[in-house]
């Protein structure tokens, strides 16, 4: 790409002209969202949101700024993706920092927050703190204090995860974001104080299968953490142990909500929670997805 779009070297890159050619671009190189990509490189080099870019399309883009995307481009072309390239990710209602040491937050976990918010804002509820176990970038803790801030109701919120270099990430993200959270570095519920007994326990670990993980797209297989995706022969390792762990750290009448990854997975881990004491057990498929989400309620 040189400063000009065309043969013609008056031709000058616009913002459309050049989104045109990069999506064309990545597309090629094996991109399945090239046109989104293109405009959130574009709007992160320009500081500019995708509606401004929208609105500006005859604006030229200078060529220090056109450097700066060409090296971007370059890199989203070898398959980084995009939000470790912009070193952010919209999650929910807020935004959290990421960097290859954590999972990409997924629109599809926007559903394990509605379902735990929900929760937590109903006159049933019982008291007490809420757990976010395997947490990576705290994307999941954070977006539930940020819906207990717009309800009033706030509770002490714990966030977990067996990565130091994840937890790295969830501590600046709270810190960046105001919202206070204690950050536990452990295997599950290991390094939690003894005693403690949460309101509810939310959670999306590691569910791929190892052979699906191998077959995973290289966007993701080669960039995100592995530890944060496979969950062993049948996904279900980690979740087998948050499952029987969890009577232990709920008060009765508590939530555990889990992501997994299929119908097959969801009906494994419902009857997981009814052989330990879980009432109220329901797999809730998300909208557009094959992951699903468990709720059940612990006993009274
Ligand atoms: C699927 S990612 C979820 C990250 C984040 N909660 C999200 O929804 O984007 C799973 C996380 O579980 C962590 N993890 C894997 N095994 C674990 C274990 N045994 N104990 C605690 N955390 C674990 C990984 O480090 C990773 O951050």
């Amino acid at each position: 790409m040189s400063q000009h779009a065309g043969r013609d070297p008056t031709e000058v890159w616009t913002i459309q002209r050049l989104l045109v050619w990069t999506a064309d671009w990545l597309g090629r190189s094996g991109s399945a969202t090239p046109r989104i990509d293109a405009e959130s490189l574009l709007g992160h080099v320009l500081g500019k949101s995708r509606l401004h870019l929208l609105l500006s399309f005859d604006q030229p883009v200078q060529a220090n700024e056109l450097a700066a995307f060409k090296q971007l481009i370059r890199r989203r072309a070898r398959h980084e993706p995009v939000a470790y390239i912009v070193g952010r990710r919209g999650f929910h209602d807020i935004d959290v920092a990421v960097t290859p040491a954590v999972l990409v937050p997924r629109p599809e976990t926007e559903t394990l927050v509605d379902f735990a918010a929900a929760y937590l804002q109903d006159a049933s509820a019982v008291d007490g703190p809420v757990l976010d176990l395997c947490t990576g970038s705290g994307c999941v803790a954070l977006a539930l204090i940020r819906d207990m801030e717009k309800t009033g109701k706030i509770r002490q919120v714990w966030a977990s995860d067996v990565s130091e270099a994840a937890l790295d990430v969830a501590r600046a993200n709270a810190v960046d974001q105001a919202r206070p959270m204690y950050v536990v570095h452990g295997d599950l519920y290991a390094m939690l104080p003894a005693g403690l007994r949460f309101a509810a326990i939310v959670s999306n670990p590691p569910y791929v299968t190892t052979a699906d993980w191998q077959k995973l797209d290289a966007d993701v297989r080669d960039f995100e953490p592995r530890l944060a995706l496979d969950g062993g022969p049948d996904g279900l390792d980690v979740v087998r142990r948050i499952v029987a762990g969890a009577p232990d750290w709920l008060h009765a009448g508590g939530l555990c909500a889990l992501e997994v990854g299929s119908r097959a997975q969801a009906v494994a881990a419902c009857s997981m929670a009814e052989a330990v004491g879980f009432a109220h057990v329901r797999p809730t498929q998300v909208v557009g997805s094959k992951t699903h989400v468990v709720t059940c309620v612990l006993g009274r």
